[in-house]
């Protein structure tokens, strides 16, 4: 006789939630006896099911489900399924779990929400330059409704590697080059996406990925080597990947990449000592999509079979689309190569979480048609992603206050992207749909309806390609025009996984059809939709203004226009340093100072002999339309106790003539520790909003353990010396003072 285990658990849920005790990490602990009852009537082919991760697939006529998975549901011997959405689908494939497998352990669905489910917001890296960490979160959060009213229950985000890296193609998930910073929106949107307790029907799993290192591959290729030091590690990449763990992320994926030789997949240190004993994580490891199977490839496993044992004893628990687990792991335990209590730990695991989920009371509380309906695309969630996108336009140059766009003036929107929607979503787009988007043209039809004036439009190329063609009508347009608005970019599909480029220029003729906008003598406002830095050192010096609107979402041509028409001041600054040529590539502002730092007079100085070592913009670099003015900074004294609270304060005024908000910065520099220690590192934000005029002035706190980092015995602390302390717009426009930290 088969036993169903969901009807049985309510009785079960009602007795063992009446002695909710604390576990060790501080997590409520009832849902142990839960488990180890499921557990107790597993046979080892069903644990192993609960293992195994498959994706589903997507025709365009609706969901399909490949041949034999059905049966591996039915049988127990698949436990989740990623890439399966909306409810109809994810209700007939739980249909199958529930019902008719032995146990009727419920299925957990899985799906890359990355920056949105339906309603798309700016790519991640284009969100982060808001700083605005409520809006992040709101966004996830936003993300997390839409996903979980479609069927789902757990995303693969928040994507968290910190990248120096331009030319790798996923630095659009990302946050940025910064681990102050890319912590903050690390748990930012690990809470928009689980809340306080993800059980909500409105809320999804977080995955923190992809661990670990994964943003630092050699040449910015994708899946490429890491190589670099554990201090390295601990005090540049390691920090999101922790910080979203403190946020509550219940799961973890590891990456494809090998980190000092080993691995991510089959790395015990990485998974065993870093993350679980000095990090108590205690959710689930997944492993990224068949990169068990890659251990083969790395010359790390010698097949399958072994590549499994190897990732089973580093400690991971699901093994995504790699089969590997279900073909070999039984026949490994068997051979003593894998303990039994290693495959329970980990199953012990996933069900706690499905039933940290709820799954286990209702398999189908996410699964509710009319939710889905009233939830996906809902008015206030399209509100808000006009919002973010609005607060993540990086205004990189205004030459002679161009922009806003003055009233009455003749406007020529010239480029590829000018009527593009489906670009305006970027890579991962879960279920976003390019055709409903707004395009900058649909915004500006709307506009001039609304304030009657007219404008014309012109192509003037593709993306890509070599075809000029097109230049004659944009030029004509021009001509006739007061000001010219280029839009230019990358296509949706440059960035993203696979997408690594060794030329981060704009791609096509795009450079050369603003060459010849320029050349007419009028002002030229070039608008960038891209997904990643480029070099753009001909616009940067040439272009009247230059706007980054990243791939900006669903709503991404209203937010352009609110900015190009004032109706939005821009406030944004950049999370990742935009270099000047690739062959700066990597290029990051909290490098180290060596021992020959640049100096003109001196060519034996750290240096290239064909440009600059500066960026072209430098990370935390964004205009306004207004002006702010730096007071000078004060500290509240020099010498500081290790338990003191460091203080520096700088008054700020918006010195134009209208209402802006400006993102003031403060960095550290240790002058000299026992390990070299970089130039300056973010400690501090806050985005301030001042009227005209208005002054404000801004304190930042700092303590001792601001000023810690992993010091020559690998010992995370803060020495004593001289600090500097640095406060201001960017990162380079910086005002200093010198502290002490006294024992
Ligand atoms: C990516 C992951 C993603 C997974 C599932 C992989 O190729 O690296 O980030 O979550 O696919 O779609």
């Amino acid at each position: 006789m088969m036993i169903r285990i969901w009807p049985l658990m309510a009785c079960l849920l009602f007795a063992v939630s009446c002695k909710s005790q604390k576990g060790t990490t501080g997590t409520p602990d009832r849902y142990n006896t839960q488990v180890d009852s499921v557990l107790a009537l597993m046979t080892l082919e069903e644990k192993i099911g609960q293992m195994t991760l498959y994706t589903t697939d997507w025709e365009s006529t609706g969901p399909t489900i490949r041949k034999g998975y059905q049966e591996d549901i039915r049988k127990g011997t698949c436990g989740a399924l990623f890439n399966s959405h909306t409810v109809a689908f994810t209700r007939q494939l739980q249909d199958i779990a529930v019902k008719e497998s032995p146990l009727g352990i419920p299925l957990l669905f899985g799906y890359d929400v990355i920056h949105g489910y339906k309603t798309i917001f700016p790519v991640p890296l284009g969100e982060s330059c808001s700083w605005d960490l409520a809006a992040i979160e709101q966004s996830a959060s936003i993300a997390a409704a839409e996903a979980a009213a479609a069927g789902l229950h757990w995303t693969f985000a928040p994507m968290v590697d910190i990248s120096r890296e331009p030319r790798w193609g996923r630095v659009m998930e990302g946050a940025g080059e910064d681990p102050f910073l890319g912590s903050l929106i690390a748990r930012a949107r690990v809470h928009g996406f689980q809340g306080d307790h993800f059980n909500g029907t409105d809320k999804i799993l977080a995955c923190v990925k992809h661990f670990a290192g994964y943003g630092a591959p050699i040449a910015g290729r994708d899946y490429n080597t890491v190589d670099m030091s554990e201090r390295t590690f601990r005090d540049i990449y390691f920090p999101p990947y922790k910080a979203g763990i403190e946020a509550g992320a219940r799961t973890i994926m590891t990456s494809f990449n090998d980190l000092d030789g080993i691995p991510s997949t089959g790395n015990k240190w990485l998974l065993e000592e870093v993350l679980r004993k000095e990090n108590n994580f205690t959710g689930f490891v997944v492993t990224d999509y068949t990169s068990i199977n890659e251990m083969v490839n790395h010359g790390y496993a010698a097949d399958d079979k072994h590549a499994g044992e190897l990732a089973a004893n580093a400690g991971v628990d699901m093994d995504m689309q790699g089969a590997v687990f279900q073909r070999y792991l039984k026949e490994s335990i068997a051979a003593g190569l894998v303990s039994e209590k290693q495959v329970d730990e980990a199953v012990r695991r996933i069900l706690r979480i499905k039933f940290e989920l709820g799954l286990f009371k209702d398999p189908y509380k996410f699964s509710d048609a009319q939710r889905e309906k009233a939830v996906v695309f809902a008015p206030a969630h399209l509100q808000a992603a006009r919002e973010i996108a609005r607060k993540s336009i990086v205004l990189l140059k205004n030459e002679d206050k161009v922009l806003p766009i003055a009233n009455g003036k003749k406007i020529a929107l010239v480029g590829p992207l000018v009527a593009d929607r489906n670009n305006l979503i970027g890579e991962w787009r879960a279920s976003g749909e390019g055709e409903k988007s707004v395009s900058i043209l649909d915004a500006f039809q709307e506009r001039a309806a609304r304030d009657g004036f007219t404008f014309t439009h012109a192509k003037g190329c593709e993306l890509t390609g070599d075809v000029t063609t097109g230049f004659e009508e944009a030029l004509r347009n021009a001509q006739t025009a007061d000001i010219i608005i280029a839009v230019v970019g990358e296509k949706w599909n440059m960035s993203g996984e696979a997408k690594a480029r060794a030329d981060i220029s704009l791609p096509g003729m795009q450079e050369q059809l603003i060459k010849e906008l320029v050349a007419t003598g009028k002002p030229v406002v070039v608008v960038l939709m891209n997904g990643r830095p480029l070099t753009i050192p001909w616009i940067a010096e040439h272009a009247t203004a230059v706007v980054e609107a990243w791939l900006p979402g669903t709503m991404g041509g209203l937010a352009v226009a609110d900015v190009l028409f004032g109706d939005y001041n821009p406030s944004a600054k950049l999370t990742m340093t935009f270099p000047r040529h690739v062959g700066q590539v990597p290029i990051f502002y909290n490098e180290k100072n060596t021992g020959r730092p640049f100096d003109p007079n001196n060519g034996y100085t750290s240096r290239y002999l064909d440009m600059p070592n500066t960026p072209q913009y430098p990370f935390g670099y964004g205009l306004s339309y207004t002006t702010f003015t730096y007071d000078s900074m004060m500290v509240a004294r020099k010498d500081y106790s290790f338990s003191d609270t460091i203080i520096a304060t700088v008054n700020i005024k918006n010195t134009g003539s209208v209402a802006g908000e400006e993102i003031v910065q403060c960095y550290v520099r240790d002058l000299v520790g026992s390990v070299t220690r970089p130039l300056k590192e973010l400690k501090g934000f806050e985005k301030i909003k001042l009227a005209p005029g208005e002054s404000k002035k801004v304190t930042f706190k700092l303590t001792s353990k601001d000023l810690a980092f992993y010091t020559a015995d690998m010992t995370f602390k803060a020495e004593p010396g001289a600090f500097w302390v640095m406060v201001g717009p960017d990162s380079e426009r910086l005002q200093k003072k010198e502290i002490r930290l006294v024992q």
